[in-house]
C-alpha cells in the first residue's frame, strides 16, 4: 500500500500525546508518514516532534505546509479555526482529519462538507467514542435489543477544572466564547453524539447553562427529546470538585450503566447484579470495593487515525456525518440555551 503523506497542523497536546504517534505507525492499517508540520507557534512544533522522537520539515505558515509533497492533512487548532483551516486544505486538494468539534457552527460544518465533495476528498472527523471498542460493542448490543425499547438515557461527565489548568496549561482557548471554547464544544460534542448514537436521533433540546465569570460556557444541563419516543438528560462542568463520567441507558427490559467511561454493566429489570460487564480496558479483573468481578474485554477496532487512513487509500470521501450531527447537537444545545426554549435539532437531510 502506498505511503500516505501527512501534514500536522496544530502542535500543541492533542497532536503530541496521540496524532503524531498514531500517524508514525507503520504497522497501521493504512501505512503513514509525517512529512511537515505547522503551529503558529513555531518552538510548540519543535517540541512536539522532539517528544515523538520525529523528524519532519517545520513550517512558518500554513501556505507553506499545504505546498509540502502532502497527501492529508490533520487540523489539531483551537475550535474556531477548524473550517477556516479545512476549507484552505480542501482547495489545496488534501484529504482533512479534523479534530472535533467539527466546526462551529452547523453553516461552517455544511461548508465544508460541500468543498470536500466538490473536490472528492475524505472528512473525517475524530469523535474519539465513534472508535472505542467498547461503545462499539455497546451499539451492537442495543441493536440486538438487550435492555428492550430505550426509554430514558442519562449522562454526566464532569471536570474539577477547566482544560486550560490541566490538559494543555495555557491553553486559554478552551474557556474562551470567540474560539468556540467551552464545555458545551469541549464535553457535549461527545457525550451528545455519544447518546444520539446509542439512543437514536434526538428531535428537540431544551437548555440552561452558567458560565460562572468565564468567557464561555462552563456548566450546562440540557434535556432531550428523542424521535423514538425515549428522553434524556445531558450534564456537564468543569466547575465541581471532582471529574466524572457516568452514562446511564434504560430501556422496558434492562439498563446498562456506564459508571466510568472504560466500564459497561448490563442489569435485566427486577435484578441488581449486572449479567454482563464489558470493559475498553486491557486488564481483565475490575476490582470494586464488594467484590472482584471480571469483565469481558472487548477486542480493539481500528483507531480514528487508522479509519482515515483506510478511507484515503480506498479514496473513500463521505466520512464526515458523524461529525455533522454532533455540530448539529451543540448548536441546537447553544441556541436553547440563548432562548430558553425548545430547539429542533438540525441533522443533516440528503438532496
Ligand atoms: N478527540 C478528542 O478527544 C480530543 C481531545 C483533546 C483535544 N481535542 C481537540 O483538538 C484540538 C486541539 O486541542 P489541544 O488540546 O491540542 O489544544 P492546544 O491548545 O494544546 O493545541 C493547539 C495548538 O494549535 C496551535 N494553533 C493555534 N492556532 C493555530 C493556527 N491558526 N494554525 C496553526 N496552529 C495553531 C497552538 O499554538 C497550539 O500549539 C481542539 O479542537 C480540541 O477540541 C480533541
Amino acid at each position: 500500500m502506498k505511503t500516505i503523506r501527512i501534514g500536522i497542523i496544530g502542535c500543541g497536546k492533542i497532536s503530541c500525546v496521540q496524532h503524531v504517534e498514531r500517524f508514525m505507525k507503520k504497522d497501521a492499517a493504512g501505512k503513514s508518514e509525517i512529512v511537515a508540520v505547522y503551529d503558529i507557534k513555531t518552538a510548540r512544533a519543535k517540541q512536539c516532534l522532539e517528544a515523538n522522537q520525529t523528524s519532519a520539515k517545520i513550517c512558518q505558515s500554513l501556505e507553506e505546509l499545504l505546498a509540502e509533497p502532502i497527501d492529508a492533512v490533520v487540523i489539531a487548532t483551537p475550535n474556531d479555526t477548524h473550517c477556516p483551516i479545512a476549507l484552505q486544505a480542501i482547495a489545496a486538494g488534501k484529504h482533512v482529519f479534523v479534530e472535533k468539534p467539527m466546526a462551529s457552527s452547523v453553516a461552517e460544518a455544511e461548508k465544508m462538507i460541500r468543498a470536500a465533495e466538490a473536490k472528492g476528498v475524505v472528512l473525517l472527523v475524530d469523535q474519539s467514542f465513534r472508535y472505542m471498542a467498547l461503545y462499539q460493542a455497546v451499539k451492537k448490543e442495543l441493536d440486538k435489543g438487550a435492555i428492550g425499547n430505550i426509554i430514558h438515557a442519562h449522562c454526566i461527565r464532569t471536570g474539577g477544572s477547566t482544560p486550560n489548568l490541566t490538559w494543555s496549561p495555557g491553553a486559554n482557548w478552551y474557556v474562551q466564547k470567540k474560539h468556540a471554547g467551552g464545555v458545551i464544544f469541549d464535553h457535549a460534542v461527545h457525550m451528545a453524539d455519544v447518546l444520539q448514537w446509542l439512543v437514536g436521533p434526538i428531535k428537540t433540546v431544551q437548555s440552561t447553562s452558567r458560565t460562572h465569570g468565564m468567557q464561555a460556557i462552563i456548566h450546562s444541563m440540557s434535556l432531550f427529546d428523542f424521535a423514538n419516543g425515549a428522553t434524556g438528560v445531558l450534564e456537564h462542568a468543569w466547575n465541581f470538585p471532582t471529574g466524572i463520567t457516568k452514562i446511564e441507558i434504560y430501556g422496558d427490559k434492562g439498563m446498562i450503566l456506564f459508571p466510568e467511561v472504560m466500564r459497561a454493566e448490563f442489569y435485566r429489570k427486577g435484578e441488581d447484579k449486572p449479567y454482563k460487564i464489558l470493559s475498553g480496558r486491557v486488564d481483565t479483573t475490575i476490582n470494586t470495593s464488594k467484590q472482584t468481578e471480571t469483565a469481558t474485554v472487548v477486542k480493539p477496532v481500528p483507531t480514528a487515525q487508522e479509519t482515515f487512513l483506510k478511507a484515503v487509500a480506498a479514496k473513500k470521501s463521505g466520512m464526515w456525518n458523524e461529525g455533522r450531527q454532533a455540530i448539529a447537537v451543540c448548536e441546537a444545545i447553544l441556541k436553547a440555551t440563548e432562548g430558553k426554549k425548545p430547539v429542533p435539532v438540525k441533522y443533516h437531510k440528503e438532496k
